[in-house]
């Protein structure tokens, strides 16, 4: 029996199953004595309009949203934040008095990271996105509020790059292209994110980008953190580029909508660890 003190967090997706954040929030719930308890279900695609009709008439405090119902779960809402109406998918929602709020919280956690990890100032810094995803879509926008040099965004499916553009407003050059014609991009870019799940568990073999396109004083980043160090941020340590992985976005995500349920703004490096343990753990099974 649920205690009717406790709060819900839910988590909605296919698969959730491998998900981290049930352990994460569940810790930090634990750690703060917070009365909440984060529980992950597992939605099929046909299903999540009663989902949402789910949550609400349940009264869960929030939820995360996860692949593949981020965007799908937009016209459920009662009512959506500026950020997601140019991202155009949803992480996050607050229950406020019955009324379901979706945020994107992908991009502010990625820069946060990037900034705290790696002291990067993006002033007037060329940057170059592979891929045009959800996940590059919430970068993107995120990036666009900075001064950089110039924006590149670089996707195997062109119209997906010139959808994500034409969504932009920023006050620098914005340029697309093909992924195919990375060889002439990756060089001249002072910051390399790779938004794709090119790398990850279990295609660790595969990377974007050629190892000789990378050199020293370029910052290359990956927001694949599993593995932590994938074959892109190997070769690009082994030319001399900086890196930066993917855990601290998962994480800074993750903080700032604990904070959007809670109004506390959770420890990150205790976030870190309960996460670097749950990983762990897995590679043991
Ligand atoms: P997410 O929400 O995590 O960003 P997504 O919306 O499915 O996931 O986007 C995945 C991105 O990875 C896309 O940009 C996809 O390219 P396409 O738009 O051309 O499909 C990119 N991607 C996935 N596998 C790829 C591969 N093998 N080579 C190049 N790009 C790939």
């Amino acid at each position: 029996m649920i205690n009717n003190d406790i709060k819900i967090i839910g988590l909605i997706g296919n698969p959730v199953k491998h998900s981290k954040s049930p352990q994460m929030h569940n810790a930090l719930f634990a750690k703060l004595g917070l009365k909440y308890e984060y529980l992950a279900f597992n939605v099929a695609a046909g299903e999540l309009e009663r989902a949402v009709t789910g949550l609400k008439a349940m009264n869960l405090a929030g939820a995360n949203v996860t692949v593949p119902h981020k965007v799908d779960i937009i016209p459920y809402l009662d009512a959506i934040s500026q950020e997601v109406v140019v991202i155009g998918a949803v992480n996050t929602i607050v229950n406020k008095d019955g009324r379901l709020i979706g945020y994107n919280t992908d991009g502010a956690g990625y820069l946060q990271s990037l900034v705290a990890e790696t002291e990067i100032d993006l002033t007037d810094k060329r940057v170059l996105i592979l891929g045009a995803g959800g996940a590059a879509r919430a970068i993107a926008y995120t990036l666009g509020q900075e001064e950089l040099a110039e924006l590149t965004i670089l996707n195997r499916d062109l119209d997906k790059a010139q959808a994500l553009a034409n969504n932009l407003s920023v006050n620098f050059p914005l340029n697309i292209a093909i992924i195919d014609e990375i060889n002439s991009y990756a060089p001249e870019a002072d910051l390399i994110i790779n938004t794709t799940t090119v790398g990850m568990t279990p295609h660790t073999d595969q990377t974007l980008v050629a190892r000789e396109l990378i050199h020293a004083g370029q910052l290359v980043s990956d927001i694949v953190y599993n593995p932590q160090e994938t074959r892109l941020l190997r070769e690009a340590a082994e030319q001399g580029a900086r890196t930066h992985g993917g855990l601290g976005m998962f994480i800074n995500q993750g903080a700032l909508a604990f904070a959007k349920w809670t109004g506390i703004e959770p420890d990150t490096d205790f976030m870190r660890e309960t996460v670097l343990a749950a990983l762990a753990a897995v590679d043991d099974e």
